[in-house]
This record gives C-alpha cells, structure tokens and sequence, in this order.
C-alpha cells in the first residue's frame, strides 16, 4: 500500500511517514499540495492524508482535485483541534474520514488499518448479486466458501436474522459451478402436513386434495442446490427421512415405493440455536451433525461495524439508481450514529431504512429528517433522558457554588453544559422538536446543533414511520 502524506509541518510528516513505514506502508511525502499532486502524477498512491493548512493550494481544495482525479484514492483530512466546520466540509466534499491535531498515533494507525482492509475486501463486493462484503471476519467466511463450495459436503449457516444467510447459500450455489437450479424452501412456512410431499414429490391421488404428480423440491434441485432455511423448525417426524435422503442421495415420492436418485447440494440456515431444540428432543442429533459438516457463521452487523459506512455507500449507490437520484451521502453526525446503532434487523434493516431515506431524501446528503431510528440505544422507549439540573433551581444569583467544582474551567464547562441542555431542550419543545426550525431561531447551523445535542446527551424524540 502506497500512503501520501501532505504536510508543510516537517515534524508530523516525519512522525507519520515513520508509523506507516513501521507498518509495512511505501510513504511518500510531499510538503505542500502542489507538490502532493506532483507526487500523485508519479506514483500510484491508495490512501492520502493531507492537511489542511498548507501554504498556496490548501487541503480542501487538494482533496477536491484528489477526487476530481483521482476518484478511488480516500483522503484523510488533518484538521486543527476544535475547526468542526472545516471538518464537516471535507466530508462533503468527499473526504473518506477526518482527524483533528493533535492526534494520537493508534487512532491515526487505526483508522488507515480501516481503510486499507475496506480496500482489500472491496473486491468482494464484486460478486454483485451475492451481497458487499468489507471486513475480514466475512472475507474469511467467502474464502471458506470458495473453497467448499466445490464438494458436496453439506454447509451449515448459521446468524440472527436479516444478517444475510440466503444471499450466502446463493453464493455457495454460485461458486459450486452446479448447472441445476438453486431451489429454496422455508421449513416454518409450510404447514407440517404438506413439508414431505413439498420436499419429496407425491404421485397422483396420494393424498386428500392431490391433482396430479407433484415433483418434489429434491427433484427440482437436481444437479443443483437445495436450500432448506429455517431447518431448526422442521417437524421432528421428518427429519429422521430428511436424514436418510441426505445420507442415501435418493428420495421416495409420497404414495410410492420407486427410489429416485437424487444430486442435491444440501444448504441449511437457522437463526435459532439448534443445540438448545437438541436438549428439548425437538431436533435430531444425527440430523445436525450431518447438516453442520461445515459452519459457516454470520455475525451480527453490530460486531461488523467498520463495515456500517461501505454497506451503507453500496446501498445509497444501488438504490440512486434504482430511484434515479443523485445522493452522495449521509450527514457526518447521522454516521457516527449509525455504526453506533444497535441494528437488532441487521443488513435487512439497514438496507430498508436506507431505501426509505433514498426515497424521501431531497437533498444530496441523507440526514436525520430522512433516515431515522426508533429507539436510541441508551434512551429506553425512545424517551429524552434529562439529567440536567434546572437551570433557574440554582442560589445565589441562579448558581449554588458549594456543589460545583472549585476549578474554574471544569466549573465553567459543567455549567456550560448544563446551560446548553437546558436551553436546547427548551426551545427544542418550543418547536415541537422540529430541528431545523428550533436551529434557524436560535441562530445556530443545523449541524452544530446536533452537535451540541449530541454532545450535552440529547436524542431526538423520533418514531420511525
Ligand atoms: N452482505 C450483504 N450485502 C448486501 N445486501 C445484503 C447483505 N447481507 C444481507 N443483505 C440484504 O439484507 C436482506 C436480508 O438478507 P437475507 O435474506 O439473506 O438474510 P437472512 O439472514 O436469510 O435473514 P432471515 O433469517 O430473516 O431469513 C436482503 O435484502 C439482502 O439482500
Ligand atoms: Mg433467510
């Protein structure tokens, strides 16, 4: 990986080239933005930090030309401690992430090792239809799958709901280069009576209601894959034939006693712990130990955080197009507080809520109007938690100073604090919460009034519609 680093101060270009080199990363500096686009005509560079003081050109307008040039290269932003809106700026104007002076060396070293492992697994978003994958943990369940996918053996997959197990058994199917079909069945769907000749065919007349032959799913996926989802709740009474048609590749259609031989990948998923159905002798042991010859297990998008930000990017980039927009991104505060949700739907629930948003969204940037969430985390039933003491219960001229800290400056922030909360609380009320309104009467931007909010604790009181 080849890193630019743009920064007229010798120092922190020195400091930062060393930590990258101790990383195994190819530096190259520059020391002012002409030079930096110098460097970038010569050397093909993957990740740019640039500053944003510089002498002549300054690092807006260089990440500007970065990305006028050179589309694929992130830009880091280094902004002075405390330039919010030049910050904020640089992400719109297409900076990957920004990082205010001074900063430390792990935080610098983490948020490139991001980068440079978002780089590395974007190649596997190209399986298009299969779903984006950024982050090693899934990179090494896509490996596995390249490499098992070949055999017969039958795959296991495993994960809460919505963490995308079909788009996974499509991608078995996909690399197992089998010509039949990929067929699919949803064991809790189908009333039990039905589940055996759904599976495994029936001939005419065999029971109540049947018209004609019925070919069975097994059949169907001959030369191809069968996809039993929901396994955990297939009827107890089926599984010991299940187990037999697995272990024998032959079936035997309902109301007959010809054996057809069958050549079906078999792919299970379960969003259940099967192990608990096992304990209650509600599941086959022999049946599981069969099915979970290889696990693959999806973690939830919670534990995949860093990949919030590029699912969210692939899905904004796919529905622009379904819908015919043109939207480039979300809110810089409207991120971090994505990849701090608890995403209890997963993929399923961000991908709906970015649709929503795509869809009612009519800036080029998805904001909190347009994308929001039904409960914050840490605020139960949606509520706003006020904490802060009242502003007019204070003595002596509106301040107790017995109870606040002795140093000025912590007392000075406490207070500051507290003033903020109130304040915003109150004329937030005042205008029904609407934030806009409530940032265009007290003369602040909406983004630093979401700043503050979020900084003094307040979370919009929103219900999802
Ligand atoms: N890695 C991914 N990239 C893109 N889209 C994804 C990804 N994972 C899941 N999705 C999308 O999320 C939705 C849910 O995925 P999927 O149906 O595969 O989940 P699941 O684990 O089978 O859920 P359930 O247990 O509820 O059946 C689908 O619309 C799917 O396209
Ligand atoms: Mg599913």
């Amino acid at each position: 990986m080849k890193l630019l680093i743009v920064d007229d101060e010798e120092s922190v270009n020195f400091a930062i080239s060393e930590l990258f080199i101790q990383e195994g990363y190819e530096v190259i500096s520059a020391y002012s933005a002409e030079e930096g686009i110098i460097k970038l005509e010569q050397n093909q560079c993957d990740i740019a930090i640039v500053d944003y003081n510089l002498p002549g050109i300054n690092g807006i307008d260089l990440l500007t030309i970065i990305k006028k040039n050179y589309s694929s290269i992130p830009v880091i932003l280094i902004t002075a401690f405390g330039s919010e809106s030049v910050a904020i700026e640089a992400i719109k104007k297409g900076a990957y992430d920004y990082i205010s002076k001074p900063f430390e060396n792990t935080m610098i070293r983490n948020r490139i090792n991001n980068i440079r492992e978002s780089l590395t697994h974007k190649v596997k978003s190209e399986t298009g239809d299969f779903g984006y994958y950024f982050s090693p943990v899934m990179s090494a369940i896509i490996n596995k799958i390249e490499t098992v996918s070949k055999t017969d053996i039958p795959i296991l997959i495993t994960g809460e709901s919505g963490t995308g197990k079909e788009l996974i058994a499509k991608l078995c199917h996909h690399h197992s280069g089998r010509k039949g079909k990929f067929i699919s069945i949803n064991c809790s769907a189908i009333p039990e009576g039905l589940i055996e000749s759904e599976l495994f065919g029936a001939e005419k007349g065999s029971y109540t209601g049947s018209q004609g032959l019925k070919i069975g799913l097994f059949e169907q996926a001959d030369n191809g894959t069968l996809f039993l989802d929901e396994i955990g709740e297939m009827p107890i009474g089926l599984q010991a034939k299940l187990l037999r048609v697995i272990q024998e590749n032959e079936i035997m259609r309902v109301g007959s006693a010809h054996v057809i031989k069958i050549n079906a990948r078999i792919l299970a998923a379960t969003n259940i712990n099967i192990e608990d159905r096992i304990k209650n002798n509600n599941f086959r042991e022999d049946l599981y130990y069969r099915l979970n010859v290889v696990h693959l297990k999806v973690p939830p998008l919670r534990q995949r955080k860093t990949e919030i930000k590029h699912l969210a990017m692939s899905f904004i980039n796919d529905f622009n197009n379904k819908y015919h927009k043109n939207i480039k991104g979300f809110d810089p505060e409207l991120l971090d507080d994505m990849i701090n949700y608890q995403w209890k739907g997963n993929i399923r629930e961000l991908k709906n809520k970015i649709e929503h948003a795509v869809i009612i969204c009519n800036n080029e940037w998805i904001g909190y109007e347009s994308l929001v969430f039904e409960e914050p985390a840490d605020t139960p039933n949606g509520k706003v938690e006020n904490h802060a003491v009242p502003f007019n219960s204070t003595q002596d001229n509106g301040f107790d100073f017995a109870t606040i800290p002795e140093m000025y400056t912590e007392a000075k922030k406490q207070f500051s604090d507290i003033f903020d909360k109130n304040f915003i609380l109150y004329h937030l009320n005042k205008n029904e919460w609407n934030v806009k309104m409530t940032a265009d009467k007290i003369g602040l931007s909406r983004q630093d009034l979401y700043k503050k909010m979020k900084k003094v604790g307040i979370k919009k009181n929103v219900e999802y519609s």
